[in-house]
Order: C-alpha cells, then sequence, then structure tokens
C-alpha cells in the first residue's frame, strides 16, 4: 500500500523559488499549501501552472498561521517567503529585518505551537560575505555584508537555537546564483524590478531593454569580469524535494550549499546568451557596482554526500535556452 505523504506549507510558493518547488514537490507526490503575501509573487502561475490552495497573507499574521495549522494536515514547513533585494536592504533595514527575521520567527512560534518540527529554509550564500577560499565550503566563516545577508545568517542562529531546545530539525539551504525556468516553459524568473544579469540580459535580447550594463571589467579574474555559480532553478527544486524527504527519514538539522561549482563570467553568460537567442545583446562596460565579490563558486560536496544530489544543468546553455523560452512567452 502506497503511504500517504505529509502535506507541505510552502510559503513565498507563488515566487520564483517557491514555485518550481511547489512544482517540484506536486510531481514527487506531495500535497501542498501555499501561503504567499503576492507582494512580489504570481497568482496567474500558481492557478494555471500549480495545484496547491494558494493562502494569501504574511508570515507576520500569527493568527492567519493559527488557522492555517489548525485547518491543514502540514507535515513540514517550506519558507521561501522573503525580501531579497541586497541594496534596498541597506536602504531600508527595518523593512528587511521585519518580514525576514520577525516573520520567520513568528512563523516558527506558530510551528511549535501546532507541534510541526521539520523546516527547511531559503538562505543564501550572501551569508559568507566575501569569500576566502573559492569553491566555498559550508565551514566558511559567515561575514554577511548587507542587512539581507544578516536577516538569512540570524533565522540560521535561531534555527539552531530551536533545535536545541525543542528539537525543530530544519535544512538550510545557501543558494548561489538561482537561474533559469521549468524546462518545460511553464514558470521562470519574474521579478518587479528586475534586478539580476541572466533576465536583464534576455530582456535587452527582446529589445525591452537598449543595453546590458556590465558592473566593471578591472576584477582579477581572466576576463576582468565578476565570475558566479549559476544553478538552474529546477536543480535547487529537486534539492528541496531531497531535503524534505531526508528530514522525513530523520536526517539531523544541517545547512548545505546550493551551487553546481561552476563558475562563469559576466561576458561569458552574455556571449552565450547572444549565441542561445541569435541576438546581438548591446553590451556597455561600467564602473563595479559597489559590494559585488569578484569570484562566487560554491563546494557542492555536502549537498552530494548528504542528500545524494547532483546538478542536471551544470552549463550555462540549458540554464540560459530554458530561461530564453520563458521569457520570449511571458514578455511576447
Ligand atoms: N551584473 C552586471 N550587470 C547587471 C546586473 C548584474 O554586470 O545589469 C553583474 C553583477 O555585478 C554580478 C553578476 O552580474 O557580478 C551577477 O549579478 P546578479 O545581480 O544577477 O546576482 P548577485 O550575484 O549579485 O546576487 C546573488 C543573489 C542574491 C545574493 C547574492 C550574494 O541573487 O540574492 O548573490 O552575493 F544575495
Amino acid at each position: 500500500m502506497a503511504v500517504s505523504k505529509p502535506t507541505i506549507l510552502v510559503t513565498g510558493g507563488a515566487g520564483y523559488i517557491g514555485s518550481h518547488t511547489v512544482l517540484a514537490l506536486e510531481a514527487a507526490g506531495y500535497p501542498v499549501v501555499i501561503l504567499d503575501s503576492l507582494e512580489y509573487g504570481h497568482r496567474d502561475l500558481v492557478e494555471q501552472h500549480l495545484k496547491a490552495k494558494l493562502i494569501v497573507g504574511s508570515t507576520c499574521d500569527r493568527p492567519l498561521l493559527d488557522h492555517i495549522f489548525a485547518t491543514h494536515p502540514i507535515g513540514t514547513v517550506m519558507h521561501f517567503a522573503a525580501y531579497i533585494a541586497v541594496g534596498e536592504s541597506v536602504q531600508a533595514p527595518g523593512k528587511y529585518y521585519h518580514n525576514n527575521v520577525v516573520g520567520t520567527l513568528t512563523l516558527l512560534e506558530a510551528m511549535l505551537a501546532a507541534n510541526v518540527k521539520r523546516f527547511v529554509f531559503s538562505s543564501t550564500c550572501a551569508i559568507y560575505g566575501p569569500p576566502k577560499t573559492v569553491p566555498i565550503p559550508e565551514d566558511h566563516p559567515a561575514n554577511p555584508i548587507s542587512p539581507y545577508a544578516t536577516s538569512k545568517l540570524m533565522v540560521e542562529y535561531m534555527l539552531k537555537d530551536f533545535d536545541a531546545a525543542h528539537d525543530l530539525k530544519a535544512v538550510a539551504f545557501r543558494y548561489f546564483n538561482a537561474a533559469g525556468a521549468d524546462p518545460q516553459g511553464r514558470l521562470g524568473e519574474d521579478h518587479q524590478p528586475e534586478t539580476h544579469l541572466i533576465p536583464l540580459v534576455l530582456l535587452t535580447a527582446l529589445g525591452k531593454r537598449p543595453s546590458i550594463s556590465i558592473f566593471g571589467t578591472d576584477y582579477d579574474t581572466p576576463d576582468g569580469t565578476c565570475i558566479r555559480d549559476y544553478i538552474h532553478v529546477a536543480d535547487l527544486a529537486a534539492a528541496h524535494v531531497q531535503g524534505v524527504d531526508y528530514l522525513l527519514q530523520g536526517g539531523d538539522s544541517t545547512f548545505i550549499n546550493l551551487g553546481n561549482g561552476n563558475g562563469f563570467s559576466v561576458r561569458e553568460v552574455i556571449e552565450t546568451a547572444r549565441q542561445v537567442t541569435g541576438c546581438d545583446i548591446p553590451a556597455v562596460e561600467c564602473d563595479r557596482r559597489p559590494g559585488d565579490p569578484p569570484r562566487l563558486v560554491g563546494s557542492g560536496d555536502r549537498a552530494r554526500q548528504i542528500l545524494g544530489w547532483q546538478p542536471q544543468y551544470p552549463d550555462l546553455t540549458p540554464i540560459m535556452a530554458h530561461a530564453w523560452h520563458w521569457h520570449q512567452r511571458r514578455h511576447r
């Protein structure tokens, strides 16, 4: 007899990484309930492509959380809902600490009240700050340099304490640069405003922007531009499903990098986009963007060892091709 899978509460499930993860959870047979404020999430994508029930609200709303836990058989929580703009967090730190830290604390307390003790958390490689070693291992010292990154690290500290005091087991995934789109074209990246390199390059290819700016050409890298570890969002989603399986099998709390171990420069990203799209994509060389480390690449050893996770799309070309397919459909 098939064992029924527990319902997963996915906060931020109408957002970029959250929605792709809901798709993967549903494909793996998990019932899902989404909690999303829709401040940045997309109702249309949930309604068109996901089976999950969508509840519109905030993780800071304790009565709403209590109601959700009282009325659904939630076994595990996946927490994506957060503000993510590094620059904005420097200008408005209170906004970030409130939503990302207070919202998460409210959620954890509601979980404990409902006796739900498994948690998958969306953390970031930004907690490491400028790296001392590359590829970056999980035991690299944490040195966040923005309120956004600090807010994520504060949650990691809370999770350690909640495990010690309440036996709440958590997997915190530290993402490198999430990129790409659902290979079948149902979901993709649609941030407002958009600040990330790959969507901006593709919006330029579509003629929605006149050119792409290259932020800094004098870094100590082979072509002078910054190197990042772009990880396909479908690979991120698969890791999250494996993270839930790991916790359900009694796995201990841990934190795990999710990158693919390959670095690509800004110039390589733009050149790959030119090849995939067949468009010229004008590029303009600009000054450095403050706060950008020259090279961020993650070690994927722990994800392989603990979860048996292996990225399916380690190369940039399929990541770009899937993103291009999505952007053409979304912006036609
Ligand atoms: N870049 C450009 N031109 C642009 C946009 C970006 O040259 O128009 C460059 C950036 O300077 C950087 C690279 O492209 O070198 C990637 O930039 P993104 O903004 O796409 O991504 P980041 O590496 O800055 O950000 C990612 C995550 C954040 C996380 C951060 C940690 O998206 O959530 O890594 O450093 F906080």
